[in-house]
């Protein structure tokens, strides 16, 4: 029986782990990393032993082990074993004793948390070599805990986004959504469409500012003054695979039908006019756009094994389809009624798509408008309407909205911060968010499948920015995500915060105001 999970709140001791654990029972003594102690692994849990063993030892000497065998002397296990917690895939056990640890957890994805909550420990110590002795039994809220990294806005270099898997990892969020297209940029290699990169990739302004309070062009690649970037496919498989070792998938976005600017600027005949410039959205009376669509998320789910593809939805202006001759045809010929009804044709097209290809179609709540695909799951972020609604008619929701999960919004007075898009959502609102909105019943509730942040770039140009934006906010997301909703607790949280911000210096994470240049605006 797990026992009352409530040790935090009074005494922090040596644990001041985030997300809070369902329960933790701190034990006298410490465990002591030597440079002779074995990693000792059942052969499913391998590669997470041969990670920690990696990242911790300097060495990648991992034993497999017989089963039952007794733990030896100065040995960290890793033990694949039924949990009573086995109906949730993510569970783990961990046991800290002066003599052994051991990690226990029925699948992957539970003992890469066990091993992340093993190098949090390590990370909280003065000595890391020294790991408080504990009894922890654990498993996440909810089985979707996403953030969200707009590339586009601001294109961000690899090992940037394998930084902030690494703490995803630690913060055991499990679900990376690369927002890899829009306007400002589009950032992955397609083979069949090269001058999406060479053209679409680049533009005339480097902060996203000035270009778009600008003239809003494109560049060629390496052309003077260019700013851009994208992922090459063979950097992006390897980016899913370093995010897949660490227990995080990573779901592609491409926006469609709106947000297009940077594709139709190259390839014009895909917007209703026919003009670059003109419009960001896609033409949906002409065909040629779905199979422009079609062959870019073949080559998308090539390189991004995740169940959800991602395909936006949101924002466009339907303005331009009213007047298109092909668009006003197509809603003739299908009998749609107006543009809401020509959007979601537009999105069960692709629904039906990405489903013949064994995948599920993920979008922003205006893919509620004009009606929901069949199997469609809907990402909430204009508030928590679009998720409710989307819920109470049987289709799955992950929460990010707005008001508690922009994390482009100010985190503290804007007199004092550097630019952002607006709000304010300090780390306490986002603390306090509760992704099962009460509008729903307990059977309504069960399609909440979790929470993410979004970080929208549009004011962030560097990656030292974009941690300050992420951390600590971050972590408390985390909780939200992680952590038993009875067994959250502000106070408990904030003096865990603290010892915490010694771990995010040991991680070269930037959370304080890292900004050079930064015009501390005055007052009027
Ligand atoms: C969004 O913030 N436009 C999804």
């Amino acid at each position: 029986m797990i026992a009352v999970p409530h040790g935090f709140a009074q005494s922090p001791g040596n644990i001041a782990l985030v997300p809070k654990p369902l329960n933790v029972k701190e034990l006298d003594g410490y465990f002591t990393i030597r440079e002779n102690t074995s990693v000792i692994s059942d052969a499913a849990f391998r590669g997470v032993a041969e990670l920690f063993s990696r990242q911790e030892l300097g060495s990648s000497m991992v034993k497999i082990v017989k089963r039952n065998s007794a733990p030896a002397r100065n040995s960290i296990y890793f033990i694949k074993k039924n949990l009573p917690e086995q109906n949730n895939k993510e569970a783990y056990q961990l046991d800290i004793q002066p003599s052994y640890v051991q990690v226990i957890a029925a699948t992957v994805e539970g003992a890469i948390h066990g091993m992340q909550t093993l190098l949090q420990l390590q990370l909280l110590q003065k000595d890391r070599n020294r790991l408080p002795c504990c009894s922890i039994q654990d498993a996440p809220r909810f089985g979707y805990r996403g953030l969200m990294l707009d590339v586009s806005r601001h294109f961000y270099p690899v090992n940037t986004v394998e930084k902030m898997i690494d703490m995803m990892a630690l913060y055991k969020l499990n679900t990376l959504h690369l927002h890899l297209t829009d306007a400002a940029g589009w950032r992955l290699e397609i083979k069949k469409y090269p001058e999406l990169t060479q053209t679409a990739a680049w533009r005339s302004h480097q902060t996203w500012k000035d270009w778009w309070f600008g003239d809003r062009l494109y560049a060629g690649e390496g052309s003077p003054d260019a700013y851009g970037g994208y992922y090459t496919q063979l950097q992006a498989k390897q980016l899913v695979a370093y995010a897949a070792a660490r227990g995080i998938t990573v779901i592609p976005e491409i926006e469609m039908p709106g947000h297009s600017e940077e594709v139709l600027a190259v390839y014009r005949q895909l917007s209703c006019t026919g003009k670059p410039y003109t419009q960001g959205e896609f033409c949906l009376g002409n065909d040629s756009s779905f199979i422009f669509l079609e062959n870019v998320l073949l080559e998308v789910m090539d390189i991004f094994p995740s169940t959800y593809i991602h395909i936006g939805g949101d924002e466009a202006n339907k303005s331009h389809w009213e007047k298109c001759p092909k668009c006003q045809q197509r809603i003739k010929d299908e009998h749609l009624n107006g543009v809401d009804e020509l959007q979601s044709y537009g999105i069960r097209r692709m629904e039906k798509f990405v489903s013949s290809h064994g995948r599920h179609l993920l979008g922003w709540d205006e893919i509620l408008q004009g009606g929901l695909a069949p199997g469609a799951t809907v990402m909430s972020w204009r508030g928590e309407s679009g998720g409710i609604q989307a819920a109470k008619a049987g289709h799955d929701v992950v929460m990010t909205p707005a008001g508690y999960c922009y994390f482009d919004s100010y985190q503290a007075n804007p007199l004092t911060q550097p630019e952002a898009i607006g709000g304010f959502l300090p780390i306490s609102k986002v603390y306090g968010y509760n992704p099962v909105p009460s509008a729903l019943n307990s059977a309504e509730a069960k399609y909440v499948l979790g929470v993410q942040a979004n970080v929208w770039t549009e004011h962030i140009p560097t990656s030292e920015h974009l941690e300050y934006m992420i951390f600590p906010r971050l972590l408390a997301l985390a909780e939200v995500g992680w952590t038993a909703a009875g067994n959250k607790n502000w106070d408990s949280f904030e003096t865990r915060l603290q010892k915490q911000y010694t771990l995010l210096q040991r991680c070269n994470i930037h959370y304080y105001h890292p900004i050079p240049n930064l015009q501390i605006k005055a007052t009027a």
